[in-house]
């Protein structure tokens, strides 16, 4: 009995394996030929996929990307005049796909580096935080729901490649994945900040006078978190899809 369990489990997941392969793109995805044109190109394409992917992707084992979920986030700073941790939790990221182009791509393959730039006009944080330190020489404690909502962001990815093969064929793995984010406007509001409701209003009146000075100190923090979920995303693909099937020459 229980070989013949194991052997239609395993037909079953041969069946998977040749239907769900996916060693390609699927066929509502365009794709780019390695000509002149590929940058120009590939700004109609990934916007295109963007939208496609928009609700996850089972044959890539992609996550619903809106909302985003990130299970956690640590932002630090430790640099004067903001001495921050942030510990963020069931982070929901809302709006990024439908409120973002891709502008214009700079790639160069040969060198395994792609280079994009994309504006959103509006990432909505929203997650169960923590938070502790000093903001110009005040102290900030506090633990509840917090939203971190970015306007108009200009955003630079560099996604720094690394190709190997399997079974003789060529596959590029993403090893860094750069974000440099530059919104125009960040609103942040932290509930229950020091368990006060009149102290966390002004807190957060503070924060949100500030903004530009809050947020370029934990700008490096976000990034870095961003970039990490941004590589796994795309690596679920480009280890999948060969780098000639994604990309033909
Ligand atoms: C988050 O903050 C933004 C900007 O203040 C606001 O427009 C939005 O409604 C807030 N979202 C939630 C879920 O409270």
């Amino acid at each position: 009995m229980i070989e013949i369990v194991n052997k239609w489990f395993f037909i079953q997941i041969l069946f998977c394996l040749m239907v769900f392969g996916a060693d390609d793109l699927p066929p509502t995805f365009d794709k780019c030929k390695r000509d002149t044109n590929f940058d120009k190109c590939l700004v109609d394409a990934v916007n295109k996929a963007l939208v496609l992917l928009k609700d996850g992707s089972a044959e890539f084992g992609v996550a619903p990307l809106e909302p985003l979920k990130i299970k956690s986030m640590s932002i630090s700073s430790g640099n004067a005049p903001i001495n921050l941790k942030q510990n963020f939790k069931n982070v929901k990221v809302n709006d990024l796909i439908s409120t973002s182009t891709i502008t214009r791509y700079r790639t160069k393959l040969d060198k395994h580096l792609i280079v994009c730039d994309s504006i959103s006009k509006k990432i909505e944080v929203i997650a169960d935080y923590e938070i502790s330190g000093r903001i110009l020489l005040l102290p900030i404690t506090g633990h509840g729901q917090a939203n971190i909502t970015l306007i108009d962001t200009k955003i630079e990815h560099h996604l720094i490649g690394e190709p190997y093969t399997k079974d003789g064929v060529l596959y590029n793995k993403l090893k860094e994945y750069k974000v440099i984010f530059n919104p125009k406007r960040v609103y942040m509001y932290f509930d229950n900040l020091f368990g006060d409701c009149r102290l966390s209003e002004a807190m957060n009146r503070f924060l949100n006078d500030n903004w530009e000075l809050v947020f370029n100190e934990l700008k490096s923090g976000y990034s870095e978190s961003f970039g990490k979920v941004f590589k796994e995303i795309t690596n679920k693909i480009f280890t999948k899809v060969p780098m000639d099937t994604l990309f033909p020459r």
